[in-house]
């Protein structure tokens, strides 16, 4: 895995998005942020998580001025590893 990811992961998605990819965060809890790890993400195709991490999604932040969109595909790649464990 490309080490930087996780800590991209901790640095800018754990505040709203638990480490491990379930369940919610400290701020996920209060905003019902559905849980990463869940049957729906496992679903839906590679882009879907994409395009919600790039171009955001009611109070899911946009990133895509932020990352590229290279990084993007590592931090959904990311999510799915957490996802698996
Ligand atoms: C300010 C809080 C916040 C931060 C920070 C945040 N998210 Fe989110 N995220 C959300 C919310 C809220 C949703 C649910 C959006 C919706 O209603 O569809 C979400 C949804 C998602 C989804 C879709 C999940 C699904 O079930 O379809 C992905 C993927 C995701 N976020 C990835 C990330 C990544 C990667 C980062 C860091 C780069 C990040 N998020 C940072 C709040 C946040």
């Amino acid at each position: 895995m490309h080490s930087g990811v996780g800590a991209s992961y901790i640095a800018k998605c754990s505040a709203c998005h638990p480490r491990d990819g379930s369940g919610a965060g400290t701020i996920g809890r209060s905003m019902r942020i559905p849980s990463l790890s869940s049957p729906q993400v496992h679903a839906q195709s590679d882009e879907d998580p994409a395009s919600v991490t790039s171009n955001g999604a009611s109070k899911m932040p946009a990133y895509k001025k932020k990352y590229s969109s290279e990084d993007i595909q590592r931090l959904v790649a990311y999510i799915r590893e957490l996802a698996r464990k």
